[in-house]
């Protein structure tokens, strides 16, 4: 099925070409005053200046022509020229219909054939994840979600931080507390041991202490360098090493992410292509793209219409370290020879747009990205009531367990107070309530544009009213359970719906705005716009709630076609909370 708005617009482009004007005028577009019309069609203004004639005039002979199509149940003209429309109730309720029949409810095909790689969470290795990496990863979760919706094929990597100074800040800290002498055996060859000699919580414990004995001694910083450059060199002792943190790190990710319902294809590392920064150099040296600057190697990256000074890429420092740059960029090559996608998204705070730039900008200068359009869609910071960063009580970095256990806990009160879950059993009522959290902690961070900080405030996350997470649960389940009685009394509920009220039009036509919907947020990479539209859509549920009689229609027809309504309503209400990454409980 096509978005209700495109077929009006194509209907309207017919009327405009029949008038010897470009199609491209009949664009249909949802009211500015949905108190005067449900759509309206300015293109009248535009062909106007274009055919140098009034508007008002190319404005009644387009609508002249829109009176005769069936589809539309008024047609008038308003101010200048604009066109406002409204389509008859048949019309609607057969596209309805048809949206009810449709497994993917009219998602549009913006992806059709493309193909896209999506860069987001990016933790650190033995570094505790901090709450920029939990933005990253819920906005990240939610666009790959809604780019395979709308029919991309996605490859999504965690990309790790796992190769940079901090790997040996560790190394050369475990060196001088003794805590695996086998690896440090100067000529050592292996095998070494398959049992890390350290656990996560060693290296909670490692990482933050050597981070602060470099920032004191200068000595002990060279030394974590060599480590560092002796590691990325291949000694057999500190790979093997390295492996264990690696290996520690991600199965300790892997349960957070899970924990939160998300899940990568790829966990890549910035180590991982590691092979292919020497060929890349070689290459951008003999092509004169890499240069000397003061002992390093560069890409400069300027260009003439900059209004502020871009600084060049950094690929090796005059030590011949590789930077943070320089795996951004060896990572280019390998995603466009591995998957040749239309599309590298990164997902990452906006204090990392200038990196992107320059990373981009060398790219495009060697030529190392294929067809794909590199492109940084960043977020700002979620604060705390002080508006700094999000910290702990005690002023450090909350962890996301510990996160996730307060939200839980938090909705475990709001169920309470709202007389919710109470007689379930104690399991169910736990995973009620991480689920609740964890919409309440989801949607409280999408629903601002991605760019937005703001702050945390979690009292009012989980409330059950207002523009929140639990509320559109609730709003789901309530649904749910309508539909469960209707099932257990044995009623009929039609697939097409019968229009006769202004509740269930505004419903239907708020259902039929779905495609609209997920294709702007594609387009402007923000989730907000889904959550605009979930949140609109249980209010108008509600409202037509509120006024109709559904389990207690005594008329079994109007009952039927209600109880569908009912039922397209909780399909585009799990779809679209589904994209959220928000799962539902299956009573409250
Ligand atoms: N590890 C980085 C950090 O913690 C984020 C990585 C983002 N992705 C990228 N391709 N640079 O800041």
């Amino acid at each position: 099925m096509t978005a209700l708005t495109r077929e009006l617009g194509a209907i309207a482009g017919r009327a405009f070409a029949a008038e010897g004007l470009s199609a491209e005028f009949g664009q249909v577009q949802p009211s500015d005053r949905p108190d005067l019309a449900q759509f309206q069609c300015n293109g009248a203004l535009a062909a106007a200046k274009a055919a140098r004639q009034r508007p008002r005039d190319i404005a009644e002979r387009i609508a002249a022509r829109l009176k005769a199509e069936a589809v539309f149940a008024k047609v008038e003209i308003a101010g200048p020229g604009f066109i406002n429309l409204d389509v008859a109730d048949e019309a609607l309720a057969v596209m309805a219909g048809a949206m009810a029949r449709d497994k993917r409810l009219g998602a549009p095909e913006t992806g059709a054939g493309k193909t896209m790689v999506i860069d987001f969470g990016g933790p650190n290795v033995a570094k505790p994840m901090h709450v920029g990496h939990l933005r990253s990863a819920i906005i990240g979760d939610c666009l790959q979600r809604l780019f395979r919706a709308n029919g991309w094929r996605v490859v999504s990597d965690v990309h790790l931080g796992d190769w940079g100074l901090q790997m040996g800040q560790l190394i050369s800290e475990i060196g001088r507390r003794g805590l695996a002498p086998a690896y440090f055996d100067p000529g050592g060859e292996g095998p070494y041991p398959e049992i890390s000699p350290v656990s996560m919580e060693d290296l909670e414990e490692l990482y933050p202490a050597a981070a602060a004995a470099c920032r004191e001694d200068p000595a002990r910083l060279e030394e974590a360098r060599r480590a560092t450059a002796e590691l990325q060199a291949g000694r057999p002792g500190y790979v093997a090493l390295w492996r264990h943190f690696v290996e520690v790190s991600e199965k300790g990710l892997k349960r957070e992410y899970g924990s939160l319902g998300i899940a990568f294809d790829l966990w890549n590392g910035e180590a991982s292509v590691d092979p292919l920064i020497a060929p890349m150099i070689e290459s951008l040296k003999t092509r004169r793209i890499a240069e000397e600057s003061e002992g390093a190697l560069v890409v400069p990256v300027a260009e003439p219409g900059d209004k502020k000074e871009i600084p060049p890429l950094i690929l090796l420092k005059s030590d011949g370290a590789a930077l943070y740059g320089t795996t951004d960029l060896a990572t280019i090559v390998d995603r466009v020879k591995r998957c040749d996608p239309d599309l590298i998204l990164y997902i990452v705070d906006q204090r990392q747009h200038g990196h992107f730039e320059q990373v981009f900008r060398a790219a495009r200068k060697a030529g190392l990205g294929g067809k794909a359009e590199l492109e940084h869609a960043g977020f700002g910071t979620m604060n705390g009531p002080d508006g700094k960063p999000f910290k702990t009580r005690a002023g450090g970095v909350m962890k996301l367990h510990d996160l996730i256990a307060m939200t839980t806990d938090e909705a475990k009160k709001r169920l309470a107070e709202a007389g919710l879950a109470g007689e379930y059993p104690p399991e169910e009522q736990d995973d009620i309530a991480r689920k609740v959290g964890i919409a309440a902690l989801k949607f409280a961070d999408l629903s601002n544009f991605r760019l937005t900080d703001y702050v945390f405030d979690l009292t009012r996350f989980t409330r059950f009213e207002g523009k929140t997470g639990p509320y559109l649960q609730y709003a789901a389940v309530r649904i749910q359970s309508i539909l469960r009685k209707a099932e257990e009394q044995g009623f009929a509920s039609a697939a097409r719906p019968v229009l006769r009220a202004p509740e269930e039009r505004a419903l239907i036509l708020q259902l039929l705005a779905l495609p609209d919907a997920m294709a702007a947020a594609e387009l402007n990479r923000a989730p907000n716009v889904l959550c605009d539209y979930v949140f609109t859509l249980a209010q108008t549920f509600s409202r037509f709630y509120a006024e109709h009689h559904i389990l207690s229609e005594k008329d079994a027809g109007v009952r039927a076609a209600r109880l569908g309504l009912c039922g397209l309503t909780l399909a585009v209400l799990t779809k679209v909370l589904g994209l959220l990454g928000i799962d539902l409980p299956s009573r409250m």
